[in-house]
Order: C-alpha cells, then sequence, then structure tokens
C-alpha cells in the first residue's frame, strides 16, 4: 500500500454508503485500500487510534509518526466528554470554538495537527542564532507551535537564508489589536535575521466567502496594509500584495498556482476545508492561491527564477490546514516545503471560548480606538477572573487563567517580571479586578495612540512603494 504523504489520509477519505437489500453495508476507502468494515466499528477503531495517539505524545512526548499518520483534520470529532469534561475544540480558517474559559487546548491541538512544540530548546536555539533576546511572543509561549523551523536555523548557520511570508484576509477597514499578533512578531523576525517578507492581502477570498464587492475587498487590503506598514517594516525588504493585483501580474506567480491546482484533488480540500458541493469553485481553487507565496520564484522580482529559497510563514494556527496541504504538494512540484511557526488565538474580550470578531465592536480594541473608549471596553467587557466581592477576592483571590485583562497583558507587556508579579499577586487577591484592568489600560492607550500616528504618517505614496513589484535589498 502507498502513502500519500502529509495529507494523513489513511482515516478520511470519503465512506460510501450502499444500500443492498434491508441491510446498509459501508465501504471505507483507507487510503489506497478498501475494507468491508461496519460504521460503528470503524469509527470505534478510529477513536482507539487517535487516543493512543495522545497518549503516545503524552508518555514520550513526541509525535508519533508512522509511513503515512493520521489526520484528525477532517474526521469526526470525537465527541464524548474528555477528561477534563471539555470538549474537542474547532479550529480551521473561518472558525474557532473551544468551551474552555482557558481557551484552546494547543497541546491537543499540536497533537491533532500534527505539528512540533516550540519547546525551551527552541528558544534558546533562536535566541543564540539571532544573537537576540528572544520576542515576548517567543518567551511565553504565543508562538508556540512550529513546522520544520530546526531546519531553517540549521541552514541560516550555513550562511543559507530564508524569507517570510505572511498575510491578512481584508474583511474589513477596522483591524483589531489581535490581528496585529502576526505582523509584530514578523517585524521582529524581519529585523533579527535580515531577511525579505512578502505579505499577501487577499482580498480575492474575502470576496469569495463574504457578502462584498470586489472594489471594497480590494479597498480594505489597501486601508489594511497602512495599518500593516504602520508595524514598521522595512520598506526595501518588504512586499505587500493584493491577491487582485498580483494575480493578473505575475505570470510566475500564475505559473505556480496552476502547478498546485493540479496536484491537489477536489476530495483533499473537500477533506481539509470541509467544502461541499453547493461552494462556489472559486472557493475551491482557492487554496491554491494561498499557496503560492510559499515558493520563492512566485516573486521574480525579489528572487529571479531561484526556486530553492526557504521560506518561513508565522501565522495563527487557524491557517495551518493552507500550509499542510502546500506542504504535501511542495515536493511533488520540485518546490522545498515552507517552515511554519504558529501563534496561539488571541482572545476576544468577553473571554477566551473564541477569537475576536471584526463585526462586534464590543469583543475587541480596535486600531482606531480612543483612550476613553479603550478604558470603557476594558473596564465594561473585559472577561474578569475575580471574586464576586472584594472581601472575597481578597480571600480567595482571582484566576489569571480565565481573567482577559491578563491575558492581553501577556500579549503585550514586555517586562517579563512585572508579568509575574502580577499573576502571582491578582492569584493571591493582593491586586484587584479594578486594578488588573487598570494595567492594562495604560498599557494599551499609549499602544494604540502611537500605532494611530504611525498610521497617519502612512502616505499613498508609502503604500504604492510597498506594493509595487520591485527587488528588495537583501544577502541570501
Ligand atoms: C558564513 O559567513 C561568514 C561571514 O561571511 C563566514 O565567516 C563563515 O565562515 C561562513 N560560514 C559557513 C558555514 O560558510
Ligand atoms: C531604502 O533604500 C533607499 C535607497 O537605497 C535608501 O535611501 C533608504 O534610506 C532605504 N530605506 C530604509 C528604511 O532603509
Ligand atoms: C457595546 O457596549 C456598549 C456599552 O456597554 C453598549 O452601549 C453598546 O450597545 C454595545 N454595542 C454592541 C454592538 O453590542
Amino acid at each position: 500500500m502507498s502513502c500519500i504523504p502529509n495529507w494523513e489520509q489513511e482515516w478520511t477519505l470519503p465512506y460510501y454508503l450502499i444500500l443492498l437489500g434491508f441491510s446498509c453495508i459501508c465501504i471505507c476507502v483507507l487510503s489506497d485500500s478498501s475494507i468491508w468494515v461496519p460504521q460503528a466499528e470503524i469509527d470505534a477503531a478510529v477513536k482507539l487510534l487517535l487516543k493512543l495517539k495522545v497518549d503516545y505524545k503524552q508518555m514520550t512526548g513526541q509525535d508519533y509518526k508512522a509511513g503515512c499518520p493520521p489526520s484528525e483534520n477532517s474526521i469526526a470529532p470525537d465527541n464524548g466528554p474528555a477528561a477534563d469534561g471539555a470538549d474537542e475544540d474547532t479550529v480551521d480558517p473561518w472558525n474557532v470554538a473551544t468551551t474552555n474559559a482557558k481557551g484552546v487546548d494547543y497541546d491537543k491541538l499540536i497533537v491533532r495537527f500534527g505539528s512540533n512544540k516550540i519547546d525551551q530548546e527552541l528558544v534558546d536555539r533562536i535566541e543564540k542564532v539571532a544573537g537576540q533576546t528572544p520576542h515576548r511572543f517567543l518567551r511565553r509561549g504565543i508562538f508556540f507551535s512550529h513546522r520544520d523551523m530546526h531546519q531553517v536555523l540549521d541552514a541560516y548557520e550555513k550562511n543559507k537564508s530564508f524569507y517570510l511570508y505572511t498575510g491578512r484576509g481584508p474583511s474589513s477597514e477596522a483591524m483589531h489589536v489581535g490581528h496585529l499578533i502576526p505582523f509584530i512578531f514578523t517585524k521582529w523576525l524581519q529585523d533579527v535575521f535580515d531577511i525579505p517578507l512578502v505579505i499577501q492581502l487577499t482580498d480575492d477570498e474575502k470576496y469569495l466567502w463574504k457578502d462584498l464587492t470586489l472594489e471594497d475587498c480590494h479597498r480594505f487590503a489597501v486601508e489594511n496594509a497602512k495599518d500593516i506598514i504602520a508595524c514598521g517594516f522595512d520598506v526595501n525588504k518588504t512586499f505587500i500584495f493584493s491577491d487582485l493585483d498580483y494575480m493578473g501580474s505575475s505570470p510566475e506567480f500564475y505559473r505556480n498556482v496552476v502547478k498546485i491546482q493540479k496536484h491537489v484533488t477536489y476530495n483533499q480540500v473537500k477533506g481539509i476545508f470541509g467544502f461541499t458541493d453547493s461552494d462556489c469553485i472559486g472557493k475551491i481553487s482557492f487554496p491554491a492561491i494561498q499557496a503560492a507565496p510559499s515558493f520563492s520564484n512566485s516573486f521574480p522580482q525579489i528572487f529571479g527564477s531561484r526556486k530553492d529559497i526557504q521560506c518561513l510563514i508565522p501565522c495563527a494556527i487557524d491557517q495551518d490546514p493552507y500550509f499542510r496541504m502546500t506542504r504535501d504538494v511542495a515536493p511533488r512540484i520540485g518546490y522545498p516545503k515552507p517552515a511554519l511557526l504558529h501563534s496561539t488565538f488571541f482572545p476576544a474580550l468577553q473571554g477566551a471560548q473564541t477569537k475576536m470578531s471584526a463585526s462586534d465592536a464590543n469583543s475587541s480594541i480596535f486600531l482606531t480606538d480612543t483612550p476613553k473608549q479603550i478604558k470603557n471596553k476594558v473596564n465594561k467587557h473585559a472577561f474578569s477572573g475575580g471574586k464576586d466581592t472584594v472581601e472575597e477576592h481578597r480571600k480567595y483571590g482571582g484566576n489569571p487563567d480565565v481573567d482577559v485583562s491578563f491575558m492581553y497583558l501577556t500579549f503585550f507587556l514586555e517586562d517579563d517580571e512585572q508579568l509575574e508579579k502580577i499573576k502571582q499577586d491578582y492569584a493571591s487577591g493582593a491586586l484587584l479586578t479594578g486594578e488588573l484592568k487598570k494595567m492594562l489600560i495604560e498599557t494599551l492607550q499609549p499602544m494604540i495612540t502611537q500605532h494611530q500616528e504611525r498610521r497617519k504618517q502612512v502616505t499613498d505614496e508609502t503604500v504604492k512603494q510597498f506594493m509595487t513589484p520591485r527587488p528588495l535589498n537583501f544577502k541570501l
């Protein structure tokens, strides 16, 4: 039996139901082989295997690796109550849901997605290779998972450089602080490794998925580019592009899109992204467009005809399905697989059960909020891990693990010692919820004001510079 690498389809392929007389016989296609087994038995076996894989990881600290390990991406999740009573988290590019106030269980996600944990050893190694204190997102496990980062560092140590690729789906003009996480981190990577960066704005995707006009999607892309530029990217090392513009102007980019399209079947994208027969064909072929920037010859103005330059993608973990697909296709079309760094989700003000929503102004702190709005939102809407009364809080202490103000501070407060002290004091009851919220407000207000000032400096001319295909300054 030959395995399809990385698609990990052993358990996922379609079940064909055939009714024969009064009985229902199910054929389950397992990779290339077909076996005849009743559905209930298949489900039970799948559940058992999933559990064994989790147990293996817990016992050994390592991912179970077989010739073609199973994917849990497209499998019906095990909905039975877990030991801690938490249901399975939902994580895909369009939905993030958990019932746990602490947020998504990221260790479980690493096992499910088959990625690797960013452990202390890797953080230390990045520090050594970069020669810089690791970014607080690395120190605090906000970027928590990776694929092939050691390989990127091995090559870098041998003077073989790489480039960065990240992106944003411009669904509205309004961006919130959570949207900045990949960009803040990518800027740090660009600075410490001194490498080129491409940023994809998927205005085409937003048109396909949302009830928006093409003109609006493109306009949102340009407006979002201003907020992205305000993060401080080096214009001589950064290319920002709208798919609607770049696809039509770069034959090399489109050639890669077509190569990818030829090597992914409908069954595969259906398994990964959950497309149905009623999804428009634009959605079905879109993953190839998000995959193409992972290959250096999609940008001949930057890399010439070189197709061997390693790509590193910092992104939120919900984008991983696109890049699992990309990594599967890459060797089959003669390209290196992109490496990845995954971040956790940024929680909504109302609690870590979901990620923020750009459509609910009260769910997040927006980059356009005034200091007064920030203060009101945090005070009125930030979910608190504190007790109901001051007396109880002083006596029993608060719970920083579910407190959204504390979570936000872990993203934005630079000082490790101060953060640790806040955590201890909150847990002991020495620090009250109002005082904790005040600290968050005083952290966010100057941060957002400074962002707004930098954004004001970004002229249409600056945007045009960043978004014009051109050579970039770098040494490889
Ligand atoms: C990498 O480049 C540096 C500076 O140019 C040089 O000193 C070093 O020997 C090179 N290392 C390797 C492994 O080629
Ligand atoms: C970009 O390159 C130009 C031309 O070499 C130079 O004048 C400019 O200072 C550079 N900008 C930055 C931000 O380094
Ligand atoms: C947001 O919160 C404010 C104050 O708490 C409230 O007046 C407003 O209606 C809320 N907006 C939405 C969209 O829920």
